[in-house]
């Protein structure tokens, strides 16, 4: 079947280590089954590992993607929720230490099929098209579970989204407009800025810009290059929820701030199935939608990193088959 995958990571070069072609077909051990993907969505963690972020030599080769819609071996339509926790876990399966993705120990979803737990399909509703469910694993999800649960953002509140564009931002902005949420976010480019405003934000900035005022809740993916002005963006008592740190994750550490303002800096990983299914319905009830910039063929899975790894890209990529 047609896959993208890595069978050398390259640190440097990550595109160099993308292959398109043909993988043997996927083995569904007891209590998993196959889907049909019928779309599939890229994320940042893709480009991770073609790296080797968090995928060592002795699991390659590997098929990378860790979001999926498709139709199961029933003829339903589902999407595949990417974390596998361990059989024996019970509760947050964010939590359990041993959890993974699709794509880091289990072969991913850039394929024509993909093998899942059963527990992890999710009934795909007729009103989101599969290129839409296919964002709503792991960018959405994630997005969902800092704002909701982990930085628990009440409606009226100010919320400052780090690095609009990218698929997670895209996500926080339109969430957190759905929720009553006052928006504001940064981007570096100044057409991300104005289609930041256009998604719903109420206002946006060029990084590091001086705000109107403090705000309540920053959502950082974004790590060095915005975790300054992140802290200084925060009202007393405010909380930093984090999820990624794409431009390096040592940043400066701003601790007197923190202990002085009382500031709270929240970890978010992925999100249960519990809250997949809470945002699905989200997505039906408030007619929320995620963004996709394009959609395009799994054969031309080249172009679709290429524009990834550039930063070309405002909100989420799609290959469909
Ligand atoms: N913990 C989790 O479960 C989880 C889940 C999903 C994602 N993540 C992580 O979150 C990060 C974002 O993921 P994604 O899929 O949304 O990525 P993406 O679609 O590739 O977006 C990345 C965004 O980061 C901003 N950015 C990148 N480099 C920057 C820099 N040097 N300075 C300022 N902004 C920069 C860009 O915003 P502008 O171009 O608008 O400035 C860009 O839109 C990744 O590191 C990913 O691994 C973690």
């Amino acid at each position: 079947m047609l896959a993208a995958y890595v069978t050398r990571t390259n640190s440097d070069d990550p595109l160099s280590a993308l292959e398109v072609g043909e993988r043997p077909e996927p083995e569904a051990p007891e209590g998993w089954t196959t889907v049909q993907v019928r779309a599939a969505s890229l994320n940042h963690h893709d480009l991770w590992s073609l790296r080797g972020v968090g995928l060592p030599d002795d699991r390659l080769p590997m098929i990378l993607g860790c979001d999926a819609a498709g139709v199961d071996e029933d003829g339903a339509e589902v999407i595949v929720h990417s974390v596998i926790a361990t059989p024996e876990w019970r509760g947050d399966e964010t939590l359990d230490p041993k959890r993974t993705l699709l794509s880091e120990l289990h072969q991913g979803a850039l394929a024509e099929r993909v093998a899942a737990p059963r527990a992890n399909l999710v009934p795909k509703p007729d009103s989101l098209s599969f290129e839409e469910a296919a964002c709503l694993p792991t960018a959405w999800l994630t997005a969902y579970r800092m704002l909701f649960t982990r930085a628990a953002a009440a409606p009226g509140s100010t919320l400052l989204v780090q690095g609009a564009g990218g698929g997670v931002a895209t996500a926080l902005i339109v969430l957190a407009r759905a929720a009553g949420l006052r928006v504001w976010a940064t981007s570096r480019s100044e057409l991300k800025r104005e289609r930041a405003v256009a998604l719903g934000a109420d206002a946006a900035f060029e990084p590091g810009a001086r705000l109107p005022e403090r705000v309540d809740v920053v959502a950082e993916t974004v790590g060095a290059a915005t975790w300054d002005h992140s802290l200084k963006a925060l009202k007393p008592g405010g909380t930093l929820v984090i999820s990624g740190a794409t431009s390096g994750g040592d940043p400066p550490a701003g601790l007197n701030r923190i202990f002085f303002l009382q500031l709270s800096v929240v970890g978010s990983t992925m999100g249960t199935r519990d809250e997949l299914d809470r945002l699905v319905r989200l997505c039906v009830e408030r007619d929320v939608r995620p963004v996709i910039e394009a959609s395009m063929p799994m054969a031309d899975a080249r172009s679709a990193f290429e524009a990834l790894a550039a930063g070309d890209v405002f909100g989420k990529l799609v290959l469909t088959r």
